[in-house]
C-alpha cells in the first residue's frame, strides 16, 4: 500500500506473547536506519480510543454483547486511523501498531464467533482498502503465553477467557500467515527474549 514511503506495520498475537515488550525494540531497529517512527496501539491510540479501551477491558454487571464490543472497537479505530495513523504516514513517519484489524477477525470473529462478513462490512465502511503493509505475528503456544501474563497481573475481561478461546485465535493468526505470506511475518515468540529480539531485528532489516 502506498502512503508516502512510510510503512504501516502491525504486531499481533495472543496475550502474553510479548507484543508490548518488543514493539519498542522494533522501533529502535527502524530508527537505526534513520526512519522516524510512531508507536501506537489498539484498542486505543487517541484519548477517546484509550477511554474506549478501558470500557472494553472492564467488567460490567451485564454481559458485553459481541456486537457492542465490535462497534466500540470500530468507533475507536476510525478516530485512530483518521486522526493518528494516516496523518503520520502522510508526514513520512513509519507507524507500528500493537494490534489492529487482524485482532478483530481473530478475537471477535474466530474467538467470539461473529460472522466475518459483518467485520468485512465495517472495514469497508471505515477503512476502505487501507491495510497494514506488514503484520508481525508473535506466535507461542497458549500455555507459554498465558503463563507469562498470569505471573504478575490482575487479569482483564479478555485475559480471563479459557485456553480454548486463545487457541482459536492463535490458529487464526497462523492461518492468515499461511494464506498471505506477503503481508504476514511469523516470529517464534516462545523462545527466550534475546532470541525473539534477534528474529525481529532480522525481519525488520529486510522490510
Ligand atoms: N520471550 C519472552 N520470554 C519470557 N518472558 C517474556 C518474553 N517476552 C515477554 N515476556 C514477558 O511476558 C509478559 C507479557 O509480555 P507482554 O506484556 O509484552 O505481552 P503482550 O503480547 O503485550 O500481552 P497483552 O496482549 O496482554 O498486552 C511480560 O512480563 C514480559 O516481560
Ligand atoms: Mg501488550
Amino acid at each position: 500500500m502506498s502512503h508516502s514511503n512510510a510503512k504501516f506495520i502491525t504486531v499481533e498475537g495472543i496475550e502474553g506473547v510479548g507484543k508490548s515488550t518488543n514493539i519498542q525494540w522494533m522501533a529502535e531497529q527502524l530508527e537505526q536506519k534513520g526512519l522516524s517512527v510512531v508507536l501506537t496501539r489498539e484498542p486505543g491510540g487517541t484519548p477517546l480510543g484509550e477511554r474506549v479501551r478501558d470500557i472494553l477491558l472492564a467488567e460490567f454487571t451485564e454481559k458485553t454483547l459481541p456486537q457492542t464490543e465490535l462497534l466500540l472497537l470500530y468507533a475507536a479505530r476510525f478516530a485512530h486511523v483518521e486522526q493518528v495513523i494516516k496523518p503520520a504516514l502522510a508526514q513520512g513517519k513509519w507507524v507500528i501498531c500493537d494490534r489492529f484489524v487482524d485482532a478483530t477477525y481473530a478475537y471477535q470473529g474466530a474467538g467470539r464467533g461473529m460472522d466475518f462478513k459483518v467485520i468485512d462490512s465495517l472495514n469497508e465502511w471505515t477503512l476502505g482498502s487501507f491495510r497494514p503493509d506488514h503484520t508481525v505475528i508473535l506466535d507461542a503456544p497458549v500455555e507459554i503465553a498465558l503463563a507469562r501474563i498470569q505471573r504478575n497481573r490482575v487479569l482483564d475481561r479478555f485475559e480471563k477467557e479459557k485456553a480454548s478461546f486463545f487457541e482459536k485465535i492463535r490458529q487464526f493468526y497462523l492461518q492468515c500467515a499461511a494464506q498471505n505470506p506477503e503481508r504476514y511475518i511469523v516470529i517464534d515468540a516462545s523462545k527466550e527474549l534475546g532470541q525473539v529480539k534477534q528474529q525481529i531485528a532480522e525481519v525488520i532489516c529486510k522490510i
